[in-house]
Protein backbone atom coordinates (compact mmCIF):
# COMPACT_ATOMS: atom_id res chain seq x y z
CA UNK A 1 0.00 0.00 0.00
CA UNK A 2 1.27 3.80 -1.06
CA UNK A 3 2.98 5.49 2.11
CA UNK A 4 1.69 8.95 2.95
CA UNK A 5 3.63 11.64 4.46
CA UNK A 6 1.45 13.98 6.45
CA UNK A 7 2.09 17.76 7.90
CA UNK A 8 0.53 20.65 9.21
CA UNK A 9 0.80 23.53 11.28
CA UNK A 10 -1.80 24.63 14.00
CA UNK A 11 -4.12 25.94 11.66
CA UNK A 12 -4.58 22.18 9.96
CA UNK A 13 -3.96 20.12 12.82
CA UNK A 14 -7.27 18.82 13.13
CA UNK A 15 -8.14 18.32 9.64
CA UNK A 16 -4.35 16.25 9.43
CA UNK A 17 -5.75 14.87 12.61
CA UNK A 18 -9.11 13.46 10.69
CA UNK A 19 -7.06 12.20 7.66
CA UNK A 20 -4.53 10.31 9.32
CA UNK A 21 -7.20 8.25 11.16
CA UNK A 22 -9.35 7.62 7.76
CA UNK A 23 -5.84 6.83 5.86
CA UNK A 24 -4.91 4.60 8.84
CA UNK A 25 -8.61 2.93 8.65
CA UNK A 26 -8.05 2.00 4.84
CA UNK A 27 -4.56 0.46 5.40
CA UNK A 28 -2.45 3.17 4.21
CA UNK A 29 1.10 3.45 5.29
CA UNK A 30 1.70 6.62 7.17
CA UNK A 31 3.86 9.07 8.68
CA UNK A 32 3.00 12.25 10.24
CA UNK A 33 5.86 14.48 10.32
CA UNK A 34 4.02 17.14 12.57
CA UNK A 35 2.98 19.67 14.20
CA UNK A 36 2.05 17.53 17.31
CA UNK A 37 -0.55 19.77 18.93
CA UNK A 38 -2.47 23.12 18.18
CA UNK A 39 0.37 25.48 19.84
CA UNK A 40 1.13 28.22 17.53
CA UNK A 41 3.83 26.89 15.10
CA UNK A 42 5.01 27.78 11.67
CA UNK A 43 3.71 26.06 8.20
CA UNK A 44 7.15 26.51 6.36
CA UNK A 45 8.88 24.08 8.10
CA UNK A 46 5.74 20.86 7.47
CA UNK A 47 5.51 21.98 3.94
CA UNK A 48 9.25 21.70 3.39
CA UNK A 49 9.70 18.06 5.86
CA UNK A 50 6.46 16.79 4.27
CA UNK A 51 7.61 17.71 0.57
CA UNK A 52 11.66 16.61 0.98
CA UNK A 53 10.09 13.12 1.75
CA UNK A 54 8.17 12.71 -1.04
CA UNK A 55 10.72 13.70 -3.21
CA UNK A 56 13.04 11.07 -1.18
CA UNK A 57 10.89 8.54 -1.73
CA UNK A 58 9.03 8.30 -5.12
CA UNK A 59 5.93 6.51 -5.45
CA UNK A 60 4.66 8.48 -1.95
CA UNK A 61 2.64 11.03 -1.70
CA UNK A 62 2.13 14.24 1.07
CA UNK A 63 -0.92 16.09 2.51
CA UNK A 64 -0.57 19.18 4.40
CA UNK A 65 -2.71 21.39 6.28
CA UNK A 66 -2.74 24.97 7.30
CA UNK A 67 -5.41 27.18 7.93
CA UNK A 68 -5.67 28.81 4.49
CA UNK A 69 -3.51 25.74 2.49
CA UNK A 70 -1.87 28.54 0.99
CA UNK A 71 0.96 28.89 3.03
CA UNK A 72 2.24 25.22 3.07
CA UNK A 73 1.15 25.03 -0.65
CA UNK A 74 3.65 27.16 -1.28
CA UNK A 75 6.26 25.84 0.64
CA UNK A 76 5.87 22.38 -0.52
CA UNK A 77 6.41 23.82 -4.01
CA UNK A 78 9.72 25.60 -3.58
CA UNK A 79 11.27 22.01 -2.95
CA UNK A 80 12.14 20.68 -6.25
CA UNK A 81 10.58 17.78 -7.36
CA UNK A 82 7.70 18.50 -4.93
CA UNK A 83 4.30 19.48 -6.99
CA UNK A 84 1.44 20.65 -4.56
CA UNK A 85 -2.10 20.80 -5.49
CA UNK A 86 -4.07 23.11 -3.19
CA UNK A 87 -7.64 21.55 -3.50
CA UNK A 88 -10.82 22.41 -2.01
CA UNK A 89 -12.66 20.14 -4.59
CA UNK A 90 -12.62 16.13 -5.50
CA UNK A 91 -12.07 18.23 -9.16
CA UNK A 92 -9.09 19.70 -8.34
CA UNK A 93 -7.56 16.96 -6.58
CA UNK A 94 -8.06 15.06 -9.72
CA UNK A 95 -6.95 17.51 -12.29
CA UNK A 96 -3.74 17.85 -9.76
CA UNK A 97 -2.90 14.61 -10.36
CA UNK A 98 -4.33 13.76 -13.91
CA UNK A 99 -3.04 16.89 -15.48
CA UNK A 100 -0.26 18.39 -13.50
CA UNK A 101 1.47 14.88 -11.57
CA UNK A 102 0.69 16.84 -7.83
CA UNK A 103 2.69 14.45 -5.39
CA UNK A 104 1.46 16.73 -2.54
CA UNK A 105 -2.22 17.67 -1.63
CA UNK A 106 -2.95 20.63 0.28
CA UNK A 107 -5.79 21.69 2.08
CA UNK A 108 -7.01 24.46 4.44
CA UNK A 109 -8.81 23.95 7.48
CA UNK A 110 -10.23 27.15 7.83
CA UNK A 111 -11.80 27.51 4.65
CA UNK A 112 -14.53 26.16 2.57
CA UNK A 113 -15.16 22.76 0.87
CA UNK A 114 -16.81 21.95 -1.94
CA UNK A 115 -16.41 18.59 -1.11
CA UNK A 116 -15.55 17.14 2.08
CA UNK A 117 -11.76 16.76 2.64
CA UNK A 118 -12.06 12.51 2.95
CA UNK A 119 -13.39 12.57 -0.57
CA UNK A 120 -10.76 15.08 -1.55
CA UNK A 121 -8.00 12.74 -0.18
CA UNK A 122 -9.34 9.50 -1.71
CA UNK A 123 -9.71 10.90 -5.18
CA UNK A 124 -6.03 12.88 -4.80
CA UNK A 125 -4.44 9.21 -4.07
CA UNK A 126 -6.77 7.15 -6.32
CA UNK A 127 -5.95 8.62 -9.83
CA UNK A 128 -3.10 8.38 -11.88
CA UNK A 129 -1.32 11.12 -14.21
CA UNK A 130 -3.25 11.38 -17.55
CA UNK A 131 0.00 9.97 -20.11
CA UNK A 132 -1.98 12.03 -23.04
CA UNK A 133 1.61 13.55 -25.30
CA UNK A 134 0.16 17.18 -24.00
CA UNK A 135 -0.13 16.37 -20.21
CA UNK A 136 3.03 15.09 -20.22
CA UNK A 137 4.75 17.45 -22.35
CA UNK A 138 3.66 20.08 -20.00
CA UNK A 139 5.07 18.13 -16.85
CA UNK A 140 8.27 17.85 -18.66
CA UNK A 141 7.82 21.78 -19.29
CA UNK A 142 7.22 22.06 -14.90
CA UNK A 143 10.36 19.79 -14.42
CA UNK A 144 12.37 22.01 -16.23
CA UNK A 145 11.02 24.77 -13.72
CA UNK A 146 12.58 22.89 -11.08
CA UNK A 147 9.53 20.98 -9.90
C1 LIG B 1 -1.73 30.43 10.84
O1 LIG B 1 -2.40 31.32 11.66
C2 LIG B 1 -2.10 30.64 9.39
O2 LIG B 1 -1.53 31.82 8.91
C3 LIG B 1 -1.65 29.47 8.56
O3 LIG B 1 -2.25 28.30 9.05
C4 LIG B 1 -2.00 29.52 7.09
O4 LIG B 1 -3.30 29.92 6.88
C5 LIG B 1 -1.03 30.22 6.24
O5 LIG B 1 -1.11 30.27 5.00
Amino acid sequence: MMKVFLGSDHGGFELKRRVLEHLKSQGYETEDLGCVDTSSCDYPVYGRKVAEQVVKNPGTRGIVVCGSGVGISIAANKIKGSRCVLANSVELARLGRSHNGANVLAMGERTKFIDAPIKIVDEFLKVEEDKDERHQRRRNLLNELGS
